[in-house]
């Protein structure tokens, strides 16, 4: 259930340009991913240089790479905020209003005032870490995605993962049938049997095809005896850097 394509180049942009974002004393949500990573990378190196952070892992993979580039851990039990959280996702629905800005990496930010009538909402979990993704996002005064273009889309349609206890892989799927979707138990690459997350649970990826209503959908599929978490993002997100090939474009809600 990876999300396939988007240049390294675009991914770089946006991880780098978020964590610019990062202030010293602060504590910082570190997301999971291939774009997510490129941000960890950055504020490893801010590290190096002399900032004073704390970051809080959302999988075991950014675990590992915030330890690999320096950056100190902590955790939601031990710190009284999350001041930014910076994460990927696997799509965005894009606004076409004019909440966007282009802006290079090299100059300063021009934030729009977010006008939007539409929450942010996002598909995440391809990665199956969104149950944390989503506990430090919401923890967060602030919640930055880094995406490639490839991820924008006018229509959430992507299967959703929902993480699930695996006593309930059964009936949470005749649920979700209920409603309309289509789920799949994702299964391991290199394991015979299902991904098992980092929280020990399993994952159904639920097609609905395109998602008219994910503002409904969400609370839904969160109240199915047995969900653990799904991948809908609503209203979560404060902006969107979308990294591109020689720079990063913001969308602000
Ligand atoms: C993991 C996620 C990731 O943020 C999402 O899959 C995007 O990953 P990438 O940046 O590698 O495309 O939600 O659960």
């Amino acid at each position: 259930m990876k999300t396939e394509g988007g240049s390294e180049t675009a991914k770089r942009n946006a991880g780098e340009r978020a964590a610019e974002e990062v202030t010293d004393g602060s504590v910082v949500g570190l997301g999971t991913g291939s774009t997510a990573a490129y941000a960890i990378e950055a504020i490893g190196q801010a590290v190096h240089d002399g900032l004073d952070v704390q970051g809080i892992p959302t999988s075991f993979q950014s675990r590992q790479l915030a330890l690999e580039v320096g950056i100190p851990l902590t955790s939601l039990d031990a710190v009284d905020g999350v001041d930014l959280a910076i994460d990927g996702a696997d799509q965005v629905r894009d606004d076409p209003s004019p909440n966007a800005d282009a802006d290079s990496n090299a100059t300063t930010d021009a934030d729009a005032n977010a006008t939007a009538d539409t929450a942010s909402a996002l598909i995440k979990g391809g990665g199956g870490a969104h149950a944390r993704e989503k506990l430090v996002a919401a923890a967060a005064d602030r919640f930055v995605v880094v995406a490639d273009p490839s991820k924008l889309v006018p229509e959430l349609d992507r299967s959703v993962p929902v993480e699930i206890l695996p006593a309930a892989h059964t009936t949470v799927a005749e649920r979700v049938r209920e409603l309309g979707g289509e789920p799949t138990l994702r299964d391991a690459e290199h394991k015979d049997g299902p991904v098992v997350t980092d929280n020990g649970n399993l994952i159904l990826d639920v097609a609905f095809g395109p998602i008219d209503s994910p503002a409904e959908l969400a609370p839904t599929l969160a109240a199915i005896p047995g969900v653990v978490e799904h991948g809908l993002f609503i209203g979560l997100a404060d902006a969107t850097y979308v990294g591109t090939a020689d720079g990063v474009e913001k969308r602000t809600y």
